[in-house]
């Protein structure tokens, strides 16, 4: 290995396992909360269109879709580079001379699509500021907790999970990276009354792609004909975005993401929860939602 291969892998390996630290209260990675003054002031355009979810959502999913919206259906417009190059993840801090987080985000003309996982309150000031568009994808809390475990096995970035057992009692209490997942989903959905946020979900994605992406399009003002939409549709189904190299992250070195752990592209459907949970946990979460929720219009499937 040459020189500069080895100094490049030391410095991904400085990623690796990074530990949490709080900002306002909410657990990030060390990297992020180091940079936190720059992504604070990240200086929005009002052009800038932000994805946002809480991390297994279905972020890459909707990161395809609204990329293909935008090259009108071409996927050769959308194998311009992987997906974490044409659409900058604001706080993820990869070590130089990588640029996929702010600094690739700076560096980029507009209008800029960009990705973030920041719960409402962290969102940059600007990005209100300039009143910008914002896509929100929320999945249901059983299936984004499984979800979130094996990525936190195959991803390298992110702490030691512990077993099932322990990772769950960490994703109930928000101790995990970007916080509580109640928190996010009803943020977000409290945001919408007074910005421009379109509010999605992963299940109705699922049950009805069409229909969704149609939802997208308005909302970014452009019309699209059914041809486009089934190519939207036929390009960002689960069994072709598992194979799509510029989608799946198989493009990462291996010791950051290792895919034979748990591929990025998993199952991609509602309900794997069911083979995860024990009832006892079920019931439990069930009963937590059920306070949570108390007296809010959102609602969530765990099944379709
Ligand atoms: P699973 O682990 O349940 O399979 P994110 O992009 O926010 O990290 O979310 C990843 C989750 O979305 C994974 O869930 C992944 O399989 C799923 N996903 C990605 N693309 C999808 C698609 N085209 N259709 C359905 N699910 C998809």
């Amino acid at each position: 290995m040459s020189l500069e291969s080895e100094l490049e892998v030391l410095n991904l390996k400085s990623i690796m396992r990074q530990k949490l630290v709080e900002v306002e209260g909410v657990p990030l990675y060390s990297k992020t909360a180091e940079n936190w003054d720059s992504i604070w002031n990240f200086k929005a355009q009002p052009d800038d269109l932000i994805i946002c979810t809480y991390p297994k959502s279905g972020t890459t999913w909707i990161q395809e879709i609204v990329d293909m919206i935008q090259q009108g259906g071409d996927p050769q417009k959308c194998a311009r580079a992987p997906i974490e190059k044409r659409i900058p993840f604001l706080e993820f801090f990869p070590p130089k001379p990588r640029l996929f987080g702010l600094e690739l985000a700076e560096a980029m003309p507009s209008p800029r699509l960009l990705k973030t996982h920041l719960p409402v309150q962290l969102l940059p000031p600007s990005i209100w500021q300039h009143n910008c568009k914002i896509i929100y994808l929320a999945r249901n809390i059983k299936d984004c907790a499984v979800s979130y475990f094996h990525f936190h096995l195959m991803n390298t970035t992110l702490p030691e999970p512990g077993n099932w057992d322990q990772f769950l009692e960490d994703f109930i209490a928000g101790n995990v990276n970007w916080g509580s997942w109640f928190d996010h989903v009803h943020g977000w959905w409290n945001a919408k009354s007074d910005h421009p946020v379109l509010y999605l979900f992963y299940e109705d994605v699922k049950e009805d792609p069409a229909q969704e992406i149609c939802k997208i399009a308005q909302f970014l003002g452009l019309e699209l004909s059914e041809l486009v939409v089934n190519q939207i549709v036929q390009h960002t189904v689960f069994e072709s975005m598992k194979v799509n190299p510029f989608v799946n992250y198989t493009t990462v070195p291996a010791y950051l993401m290792d895919h034979t752990i748990s591929s990025f592209m998993r199952k991609g459907i509602v309900g794997d929860w069911k083979k995860h949970f024990t009832v006892a946990q079920s019931e439990r979460l069930d009963g937590i939602c059920a306070q949570e929720f108390k007296g809010s219009s959102l609602t969530f499937r765990t099944h379709l």
